[in-house]
């Protein structure tokens, strides 16, 4: 399966935070979005992820056109998103934040259940999956949202910065937890971070952003000899 966006501009006000940006993803692969801040990442998510009409463009899940489809119909056809602020249920327990997000699918009870304790499981959270969300902590709370996101059973996951705020230990935890999804539950993955050597590690392709244009993508060895690339990124750790 294959995500794809085509020629998506986006206008605020005066501000062209998007100019015809073309990307696309596939299932088995992990895509790093990257640029400086303000270079339209997020934006790009929220128009994937139905959160934002673009102004131009087209997306599309394989032969399908979901341009104008609302996000919790997306989530049913398959694209499960987190976002760069932790949204969870407070006072639900883990088990039941993960559940909560697996009754978009048609799974019957039985299968649910199933399907959560493994991704629940899978992610880490098995010990503390009876705990209350508010009782987590950051890096905790964090990988509940993948298990979330996970539990709708998405052909396509996309991540906004899912290693902002977590220490170096964190941030190695989820590195290895997200390597082995693409080929383990048969997703695509989009990831946003800002910690260049976790995308270095995980991605299999990068796709960078600068001021709302597409300036390098390809390889990892490809882009971080992109003279575009190293000069956006001047001065900074790439
Ligand atoms: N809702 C909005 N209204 C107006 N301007 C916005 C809005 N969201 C983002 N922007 C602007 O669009 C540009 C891209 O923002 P964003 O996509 O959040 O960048 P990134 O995620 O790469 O840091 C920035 O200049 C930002 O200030
Ligand atoms: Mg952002």
């Amino acid at each position: 399966m294959k995500l794809t966006c085509n020629n998506i501009t986006v206008d605020f006000s005066g501000l062209r935070a998007l100019n015809k940006v073309s990307l696309s993803v596939e299932t088995k692969e992990i895509l790093g979005l990257i640029g400086p801040n303000g270079s339209g990442k997020t934006t790009l998510l929220n128009v994937l992820g139905g959160q934002l009409k673009s102004n131009e463009g087209s997306v599309k899940k394989d032969n399908l056109d979901i341009t104008t489809m609302p996000p919790r119909l997306r989530v049913k056809n398959g694209l499960a998103r987190s976002f760069q602020i932790v949204r969870t249920f407070e006072s639900l327990s883990v088990f039941d934040n993960v559940k909560s997000a697996s009754l978009t699918t048609s799974k019957s009870n039985v299968e649910k259940n199933n399907y959560c304790n493994e991704i629940i499981s899978y992610i880490g959270l098995n010990k503390i999956k009876n705990e209350l969300a508010n009782t987590l902590n950051y890096g905790d709370r964090r990988r509940l949202e993948i298990a979330r996101a996970m539990a709708t059973s998405p052909d396509f996951l996309l991540l906004d910065e899912p290693a902002a705020g977590m220490n170096d230990n964190e941030s190695e935890i989820l590195l290895n937890t997200l390597n082995v999804i693409p080929k383990k539950f048969n997703v695509g993955i989009l990831i946003i971070d800002h910690d260049m050597s976790l995308i270095m590690k995980l991605c299999h392709r990068l796709h960078v952003l600068e001021s709302g244009e597409t300036i390098a993508e390809g390889s990892i060895d490809s882009v971080k000899k992109h003279p575009d690339v190293i000069k956006a990124y001047l001065g900074k750790d790439f």
